[in-house]
């Protein structure tokens, strides 16, 4: 018997390697592609073996080889035995005007490549490939078209690669965690990363990088997997359904795209609009009309700080006289719309953690919603609503487009989202495809009845606020509400000069600013926010976003001089200038108003105090401006004396350099206005 196996068994191995048609051995191909300044190379190689780019810049490697493909299911990979059927290069530079943002006019420069690849051998699948290199940074997507031997597919891995070429100090923030995005940051060697999600910021011998993503549609959200531990190449890992798999699409289809952005410090990272470049413009007939970045204050800080509650009853935050006397307040002042979480029903005991009860059209007993919409018409204010649906989707999108309708109806153009829980649906990660797709049609349903997007707990931003310009903005970050009621006391004073450079590369942060009164100790005795009072007053600058908060209660405000920066404060801007920083230390921004010639510093820095000179060259030359500063006072400091500031006015022109002394967790906030 043995005789006879020993006989068939090079026979049966030999079979396969008969039936398969020879492969022609293909010699390697290189493409290199350079930013519009030289100063990044990408090269492409092709062999038979791998399909890889590395990345340099200014001659230094940033990426070394690494690796591209997919795993189907089912399927071998897609990743060796290609062959580049046609390869094109061309060159962008263009501008576009977006309905809103950090800037009125963005430049679009690019020089791109494309390589159109098909597998050698039977049932060859083909997929495309394109890299874009912009003076900030590299993308790329792959795009997989219709084609015979794969169509409806589950993408079981995606085989993208990071292979760093040092081992660079990175900030991040570990993935796959029950609070999603709302984590202190990390600051650890890239070799401790073990999962992060994105943006991840890189810096190391005069280079700053950032890794991300941009147009997420239809996808699963990219973080990025340290493969063997301790060392440096990260690879990319889609965020799974509850099942293991990664995506379940069709052909054609594109990925969202990789991105690199890349700069000589990570200051110069936040002048960067790569993400928003990349992302597809609004369709020609998008209703913009209703669209108006803003400010708002709101139902919402009483009940962090526990002196009032969601839920109906005795200590109810949301009633028609508060609701009126925060409408008071925003008509005296320039705040445009005001925010009343728990106005529906649903709201009782522990709404985050059971299944959900909310109406999205009902509001609860105690509460007049017609009575508070009229009222806040009349002078000239909107609401905004809220639909937290506590992670339970299905749930939510039976209401969804009646909530939307109601709000329309009532000329409310804002809503706040909600998706508090740890899994949606009880099983799904908050930035898995499930949730991609719900959002995507949250987006579009507010648009279609006219309404503005306020997302906390959603999908990160990846910039489709270009495609959909009523995404306003989000959170997905560790927010004030933390320095309220967290029982881990709160956020750290270096927070806030850490998530601009992190976090707020990805877009707009919904992070809510503006606390005056420190002294909310009665139900809260650990908890504090972290800053000074002229800190908060920065954070309007120095932490984007169209619609911003104004967090503290009214009667914090009324009468308070300092609340007259809050209230000059525009959300819309011309431009925007990073002007000096390091991540976890300090912050100076720039940005001169869309809507006149203002301009307005903010400058934040971490529990240290420092004194920084700042020319100001960025304003008008040959003009001169009246400067209000709003400071820390000599003796304020963010544990001991946070509200102590001073403000003092004085006349500057362009060829002045001031000198911003800011207190330990302190800031400058800074108003400049041209002298007629
Ligand atoms: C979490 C949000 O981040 C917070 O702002 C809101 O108050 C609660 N959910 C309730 O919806
Ligand atoms: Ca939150």
């Amino acid at each position: 018997m043995k005789w006879i196996l020993s006989l068939l068994l090079p026979l049966l191995l030999s079979i396969p390697a008969l039936a398969a048609k020879p492969l022609t051995p293909m010699p390697e191909q290189n493409w290199q592609l350079q930013s519009p300044d030289q100063h990044i190379n990408l090269t492409l190689s092709l062999s038979d073996k791998s399909l890889t780019y590395s990345v340099n810049y200014k001659n230094k490697a940033v990426i070394k080889s690494s690796a591209l493909g997919f795993a189907f299911k089912g399927q071998p990979l897609l990743q060796t035995h290609l062959k580049a059927d046609k390869v094109q290069k061309l060159s962008h530079n263009s501008s576009w005007q977006p309905v809103w943002g950090q800037r009125a006019t963005i430049v679009d420069h690019y020089n791109e490549i494309s390589l159109d690849l098909s597998e050698q051998g039977d049932k060859a699948r083909q997929m495309q490939l394109v890299f874009r290199v912009y003076n900030d940074g590299v993308a790329f997507r792959y795009l997989l078209p219709k084609q015979p031997h794969l169509n409806k597919v589950v993408i079981s891995d995606e085989l993208t690669e990071f292979a760093f070429a040092r081992n660079f100090s990175a900030w991040w923030i570990q993935a796959y965690q029950d609070q999603r995005f709302e984590y202190q940051y990390l600051n650890s060697a890239l070799s401790s990363v073990n999962v992060a999600h994105t943006p991840l910021t890189l810096l190391g011998q005069g280079i700053a990088v950032s890794v991300h993503e941009a147009a997420l549609v239809d996808y699963a959200s990219m973080t990025l997997r340290n493969i063997t531990d301790n060392h440096i190449t990260l690879k990319a890992d889609l965020v799974p359904w509850a099942n293991g798999d990664k995506v379940y699409t069709q052909t054609p289809f594109q990925t969202p795209w990789r991105t690199i952005q890349i700069a000589d410090s990570e200051v110069a990272l936040l002048n960067s609009d790569l993400i928003l470049n990349l992302n597809e413009p609004a369709a020609k007939d998008t209703d913009v009309s209703y669209i108006k970045p803003g400010k708002y204050i709101g139902i919402w800080w009483e009940m962090h700080i526990g002196e009032k509650d969601w839920s109906p009853g005795p200590k109810q935050g949301a009633t028609t006289e508060r609701a009126m006397q925060y409408i008071d307040f925003a008509s005296k002042h320039n705040i445009d719309s005001v925010l009343i979480e728990g106005w529906n029903k649903g709201w009782e005991g522990d709404w985050w953690q059971r299944p959900p009860t909310f109406s999205f059209t009902e509001a609860v007993q105690g509460f007049d919603i017609e009575k508070v919409n009229n009222y806040a018409k009349s002078k000239g204010v909107t609401l905004t609503g809220h639909h937290e649906t506590a992670a339970g989707i299905q749930y939510y999108e039976k209401q969804m487009e009646q909530g939307f309708a109601y709000y329309q109806k009532l000329g409310i153009p804002s809503v706040k989202m909600g998706y508090v829980g740890t899994r949606v649906d009880q099983k799904e990660w908050h930035h898995g495809q499930y949730m991609v797709n719900h959002f995507q049609k949250v987006t579009e349903t507010a648009a279609r009845h006219k309404v503005m997007v306020n997302a906390h707990e959603t999908v990160k931003d990846t910039g489709l606020s270009r495609t959909y310009p009523n995404l306003m903005t989000r959170e997905s970050v560790r927010g004030m509400e933390y320095n309220g009621g967290s029982p881990d006391t709160g956020n750290l004073p270096n927070h806030t000069v850490i998530i601009p450079f992190t976090r707020g590369l990805s877009g707009p942060i919904d992070f809510t600013p503006g606390i005056f009164n420190f002294d909310y100790q009665k139900h809260r005795p650990n908890n504090r926010v972290p800053s000074t009072l002229a800190n908060q007053l920065a954070l309007y600058v120095t932490l984007y976003s169209p619609l911003q908060m104004a967090a503290d209660l009214p009667e914090n405000y009324q009468g308070h001089p300092a609340f007259a920066f809050i209230d000059a404060v525009p959300t819309d801007w011309q431009q925007s200038i990073a002007l000096q920083g390091k991540i976890g230390q300090y912050l100076v921004m720039a940005r001169q108003d869309k809507d006149s010639d203002n301009w307005y510093l903010g400058a934040t820095s971490n529990e240290e105090a420092r004194t920084l000179e700042q020319p100001l060259s960025f304003l008008q030359a040959g003009t001169r401006y009246q400067m209000i500063a709003y400071t820390d006072a000599a003796d304020a400091h963010w544990e001991i004396n946070p509200e102590a500031y001073e403000i003092k006015r004085s006349e500057v022109t362009a060829k002045d350099k001031i000198t911003l002394t800011l207190q330990a967790g302190g800031g400058a906030a800074i108003e400049f206005i041209p002298l007629k």
